[in-house]
């Protein structure tokens, strides 16, 4: 099901289950953050849901996280499709791309303020580590332009609010809204930018996608969607955003003009350092009439922040890997701590030649910025981590199985393990491990699965408790020794 905004995704989720509304009247300017962060920490996903605090203290409008990103579960709601699917459905989305269609008159822009009226103080934007951060940061959808070839680009970033009407956005060298950024300054003219907040969920799951710099991650929208992103023209800047938005703030970002930005608790677990970042001004505010605000929970893993990066990259490195002709990989998954920066990512694939697994598992380190790359068969439930545990004990022989690519650039100063002082960086290093079955290891030490299945009539008899059989379980009992045994280690 192809979601129209926010608000019709939202009537789903309750209906699901998966939606909690919160009556009781609540601070953003902590206590958000902190029943949020107890959610991620305390409860396991499967308990999860999106949270939408109705009463919030000095503003009349609710303020929702974790709606997108609770758990895997949540997302594939979001998508429209069951858990399984999320690989494939990326995969399908990416080879079918729809560009947006542009419309007139837009819920967002219902009520429009520009000029002094513009003022993000009445925002409830939540500060998400109170204590620690240095303000309030949107944690939204933003969208930028490259002056030279007027594509657009549409990323995530954080955005600290400095004052009413100036923010200091997060954007590395390389980040593809730095370099929208820098194609203006060296024409000396201001760059246009736009911070979406509550978008239709595809909307908001490409704009973590990491596609390559030109492709305009609304068209990827639509190609989740299914159908066009609906897109309007800005008020004052040069850019179309999403014309059902909960709200759009617009604002430019003159060359020259920078500031400091930071400390924010970051994705890795760690506060984020200070830095100097580009400061916008602040050029209109539009939204609904009575808009609802949104922004991504992230810090301390896991968050809303790992979830929906994990999930949406992974079928992103799944349909490289099949346009380089790797068609013997089966699935994909980044596990759901760091999400798709540094993280873990784990690859599992018939293998066909000696070296053949860890030439993929080499592909997807150079390819992304995953952090360690894990290579294991298809016969490994990769998203289950004693599975994953089995494997990497009995199918790794460190001495053969395990190469570290060293010396990689990475703009990542968020990884704690790259900082020197002073801010300074050193290059970093990935892990490559090939956990493939590489011996004839022989048969796995279980009955023969008609037995065990048999075994079930008496399960019930005595009484035992009902369980569905685990997807590691099922593969253990299909397993079936290759005729020609494993191929040999490359
Ligand atoms: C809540 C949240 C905050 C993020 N903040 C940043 C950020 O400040 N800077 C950054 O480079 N990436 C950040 N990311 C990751 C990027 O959004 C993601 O890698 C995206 O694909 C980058 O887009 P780009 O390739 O167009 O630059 C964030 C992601 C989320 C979910």
């Amino acid at each position: 099901m192809a979601f129209r905004d926010m608000r019709e995704y939202l009537a789903v989720l309750e209906a699901r289950g998966k939606l909690r509304r919160i009556k009781k009247e609540v601070d953003h300017t902590w206590e958000v953050a902190c029943l949020a962060r107890w959610m991620y920490q305390a409860l396991p996903h499967e308990q999860r849901c999106g949270l939408l605090f109705e009463n919030v203290k000095g503003t009349t409008i609710p303020v929702m996280t974790g709606v997108l990103g609770a758990s895997p579960e949540v997302y594939s709601i979001a998508l429209g499709v069951q858990p399984e699917k999320i690989n494939s459905k990326w995969v399908q989305a990416l080879r079918n791309p729809l560009p947006p269609v542009e419309v007139k008159t837009a819920a967002s822009q219902e009520v429009v303020h520009t000029g002094e009226q513009a003022d993000l103080n009445s925002l409830p934007i939540p500060v998400w580590t109170p204590g620690k951060d240095v303000g309030p940061y949107l944690t939204c959808i933003v969208i930028s332009k490259d002056a030279d070839s007027g594509e657009q680009n549409m990323s995530t970033y954080r955005t600290m609010v400095k004052d009413k009407n100036h923010v200091a956005v997060n954007i590395p060298t390389g980040r593809h809204g730095n370099l929208c950024y820098e194609s203006y300054v060296r024409k000396g003219r201001p760059a246009p930018f736009a911070w979406v907040i509550a978008a239709e969920p595809v909307v908001h799951f490409a704009a973590v996608a990491n596609v390559p710099y030109g492709t305009d991650e609304l068209v990827v929208a639509g190609g989740l969607k299914g159908e066009p992103i609906e897109v309007v023209k800005a008020k004052t800047v040069d850019l179309m955003v999403p014309a059902n938005a909960e709200v759009v703030v617009e604002g430019e970002f003159w060359p020259g003009e920078e500031g400091s930005e930071g400390p924010f608790g970051e994705f890795a677990g760690y506060m984020g350092p200070v830095g100097r970042k580009p400061i916008a001004r602040i050029t209109a505010i539009t939204h609904r009439k009575n808009p609802q605000y949104y922004g991504y929970i992230s810090q301390m893993p896991p968050s809303e922040s790992t979830v929906i990066q994990s999930l949406s990259n992974s079928g992103i490195i799944m349909k490289m890997l099949f346009d380089l002709g790797y068609d013997s990989v089966k699935d994909v998954h980044i596990d759901l701590t760091y999400g798709g920066l540094l993280a873990h990512g784990i690859v599992s694939m018939k293998s066909q030649y000696p070296g053949h697994a860890k030439r993929v598992g080499r592909c997807v380190a150079n390819e992304t910025s995953l952090k360690r790359v894990t290579m294991v068969d298809d016969d490994v439930d990769i998203r289950d981590t004693m599975h994953m545990d089995w494997a990497l004990n009995s199918r790794v022989n460190a001495k053969h199985d395990v190469l570290v690519i060293d010396n990689v650039f990475t703009s990542a100063i968020l990884d704690p393990t790259v900082r020197v002082h002073n801010g300074e960086t050193e290059p970093s290093s990935k892990l490559v491990i090939d956990a493939t079955e590489f011996a004839h290891a022989g048969e796995f030490s279980v009955p023969p699965k008609e037995m065990m299945m048999k075994a079930l009539d008496t399960w019930k008899e005595i009484g035992m408790p009902e369980f569905t059989i685990p997807k590691r379980t099922q593969l253990i009992l299909d397993h079936k020794v290759a005729a020609k045994g494993p191929i040999s280690r490359g």
